[in-house]
């Protein structure tokens, strides 16, 4: 029988899930539907019942409903505890189940570009949802120093007091914009800057070796900004496929190579 899947959102129609999950199926010999759900702003929880009602096996949550997501999971992975936030949804003995696979997905990303993470010292700009996702597997993944800039301070310091405990073999540390300064083996541009078009200035006394942009299809100041020093430098494209896949492994337990999709 076909395993019915989707993705949920609001906006939706520039998901590229559907496309990516059924690419994966073709690969792996999976008989899969995966289509998209607009919800309404206040119709998640009812649109995520509705759809396991009707013998849906996973379910993929995107913005703005990953909090929700998170709230409403009767069981939760570690790493989603700690992301606070739900991308990944399923059903088993009746109880509704949720993971983040964001993080995960960042890491395979990188490892597939062959940017070393073990023993690293890594730089992320900003600390909201997008950067509270990634610190945890890039933790697991062998990060040694995660120094978090963010144009609010506070919220940085929030963010490492709120995590330090679950990564106590890194060491992480909150810092303004304006105290960007050293040297780092990879930045990672986790702000919501390119998405609404805003620069962000990295300094000539910030030294880095790749350049890592979350979003991707957009023009991204910092991506110019990493080419222009000919540093290494890419899009979010592949973390989007990475996530995809641990989705996938999660439901379909088959894992497809990230190499073959980017
Ligand atoms: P997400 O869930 O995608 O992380 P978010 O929680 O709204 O989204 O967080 C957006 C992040 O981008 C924040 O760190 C924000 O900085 P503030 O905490 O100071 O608001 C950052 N950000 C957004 N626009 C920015 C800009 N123009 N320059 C620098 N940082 C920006």
């Amino acid at each position: 029988m076909t395993k019915q899947f989707a993705v949920i959102g609001n906006p939706i129609e520039q998901s590229r899930s559907p496309e990516l999950h059924h690419a994966f199926a073709a690969k792996t010999g999976v008989d899969l539907n995966y289509k998209k759900i607009l919800a309404p702003l206040d119709g998640f929880e009812s649109a995520v019942k509705a759809f396991f009602n009707q013998n849906g096996v996973g379910m993929n949550v995107t913005v703005p409903f990953k909090e929700q997501a998170f709230a409403l999971c009767d069981q939760l992975t570690e790493r989603a505890k700690i992301a606070k936030a739900v991308n990944t949804l399923w059903m088993q003995d009746g109880k509704l189940y949720g993971d983040n696979t964001d993080g995960q997905g960042l890491v395979a990303a990188i490892q597939a570009l062959g940017w070393n993470l073990e023993n690293s010292r890594i730089l992320i700009l900003g600390a909201g949802g997008a950067t509270r996702g990634v610190i945890y597997p890039l933790v697991q993944a062998g990060v040694k120093q995660v120094v978090i800039a963010n144009r609010t301070l506070a919220r940085a310091e929030q963010l490492v007091e709120d995590l330090k405990d679950a990564v106590a073999n890194a060491v992480l540390q909150a810092i303004s914009l304006e105290q960007l300064t050293g040297e780092f083996d990879i930045v990672i541009n986790a702000t919501s800057a390119s998405l609404t078009g805003d620069a962000l200035q990295l300094p000539e006394s910030l030294v880095f070796h790749h350049a890592y942009e979350m979003a991707y299809g957009k023009p991204s100041s910092f991506l110019d900004q990493a080419q222009a020093r000919q540093v290494p430098a890419t899009d979010g494209f592949g973390m989007l496929v990475g996530q995809a896949i641990e989705a996938f492994y999660i439901w379909n337990k088959v894992k497809p190579e990230l190499k073959d999709f980017l």
